[in-house]
């Protein structure tokens, strides 16, 4: 079958990853949407089960870093567009291992720009129909002050804001930690194949996401997890730190916009105008869930431990993403409080899937997958 795009998105076994894999997989049936992923710890096939049969839908298991593997794909399947979210995504891995950050995030991004960048000049049309969309983080900008520690009402946002200032897309970069130094470069890289060869690229900067599929080192789902099983909750430092939250599916969508409609060399900031202190989250996610586990309401309020901070914890973050509105009209869909129903409820419905991963056994998926099952 001919398709009408051949789209490799990268790092699609993972948190987002997977979610944008099946908006594309199941919106775009005239797409073939090349999954290139590493099925590094955060990597679960799992997440796809209920596409992984689809006709436009193909895996491959590569690195991000092997040059001459990206090369031959990109021929392979007449590539017109990448979709990069492969990335080493967690903070506190950053600041024990920032080499790994390095070169997945830096590295890898340089090899993919390079293997996309020989092989789309080498096209009699160029560059004409292609584009490079790389997936970035707010915690590039650096982290905001606490001006408002108790929380105001503001033009700005749904909920109550922290602080007078906001990340825009003109916020000059400032990162702190080796993970958003990593990503930081790697934007940086993006921008540099536009202004030097002219590649079609589009950047986004997106604020803290939650929902299925999140690997259970991020807080959210841990701490669904560890109130389950009875677990200590461990709070880094006062909890004050501020965070936005948004909805991973709002993300997905907006990616399928912005992949779509951005303008090329433009910058977008994604968010969900959604912060929360993480003490006050961490008091959300405990009603919840002692709510649908029939537990007496502040049950596990006692599983709080406060233990010590992380090194150079980012003290808040705040997405200000008028311009995407204004320009291409996406908005979060979903209100935080139904957000967060549906996140846990997902989780304690699929004990299995977090089982698995909590095991490691979910790295056993990839290979029965191909050994005839
Ligand atoms: P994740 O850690 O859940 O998934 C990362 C995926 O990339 C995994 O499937 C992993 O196997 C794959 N990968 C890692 N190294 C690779 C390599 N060398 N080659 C090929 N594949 C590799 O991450 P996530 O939370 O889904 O984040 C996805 C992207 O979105 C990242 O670029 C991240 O910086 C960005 N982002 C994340 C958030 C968030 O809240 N999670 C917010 C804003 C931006
Ligand atoms: P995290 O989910 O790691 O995302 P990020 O660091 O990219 O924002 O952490 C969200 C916030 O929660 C952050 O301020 C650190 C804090 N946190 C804890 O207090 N305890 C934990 O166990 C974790 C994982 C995070």
């Amino acid at each position: 079958m001919e398709f009408k795009r051949n789209i490799i998105i990268t790092g699609g076994a993972g948190f987002i990853g997977s979610h944008v894999v099946r908006l594309f997989v199941n919106k775009y049936a005239d797409y073939r949407i090349i999954n290139l992923d590493k099925l590094t710890y955060a990597g679960n096939l799992a997440n796809l089960k209920d596409i992984e049969d689809a006709p436009n839908y193909v895996f491959v298991k590569a690195d991000i870093c092997d040059f001459d593997t990206i090369m031959k794909l990109m021929a392979d399947y007449h590539v017109d567009g990448i979709i990069h979210l492969a990335a080493e995504s967690h903070v506190d891995r950053s600041i024990k291992d920032p080499f790994t950050f390095a070169r997945t995030n830096v590295m890898g991004t340089l090899s993919l720009l390079q293997a996309a960048k020989l092989y789309w000049e080498s096209l009699p049309e160029k560059y004409e129909g292609k584009r490079f969309y790389h997936i970035s983080t707010d915690e590039v900008y650096g982290a905001l002050e606490l001006t408002h520690p108790e929380g105001v009402k503001s033009e700005i946002s749904a909920h109550e804001v922290y602080g007078d200032e906001f990340f825009k897309e003109t916020t000059k970069y400032n990162p702190h930690s080796p993970y958003s130094a990593s990503k930081a470069s790697s934007d940086h890289f993006v921008r540099a194949f536009h202004d030097t060869y002219g590649m079609p690229t589009v950047v986004t900067n997106c604020s803290n996401n939650y929902g299925p599929y999140q690997f259970p080192e991020k807080l959210i789902p841990l701490f669904i997890n560890n109130i389950r099983h009875r677990k200590p909750l461990p709070v880094y430092g006062k909890g004050e730190n501020v965070r936005d939250w948004l909805y991973v599916v709002d993300h997905a969508r907006a990616i399928d916009v912005i992949f779509h409609e951005g303008k090329i060399a433009d910058t977008y900031n994604i968010g969900g105008f959604n912060e929360w202190k993480n003490i006050d989250i961490i008091k959300v996610i405990i009603k919840t869930v002692d709510r649908l586990l029939g537990n007496p309401e502040g049950h596990s309020l006692e599983l709080i431990t406060y233990v010590t901070d992380r090194m150079g914890h980012d003290l808040r973050y705040a997405i200000d993403s008028t311009k995407l509105k204004n320009e291409l009209g996406w908005e979060p869909s979903l209100q935080f409080e139904e957000g967060i129903e549906k996140t846990v409820r997902w989780y304690l419905d699929n004990q299995e899937w977090m089982d698995n991963v909590t095991s490691g056994d979910y790295q056993k998926y990839y290979e029965n997958m191909y050994s005839g099952r």
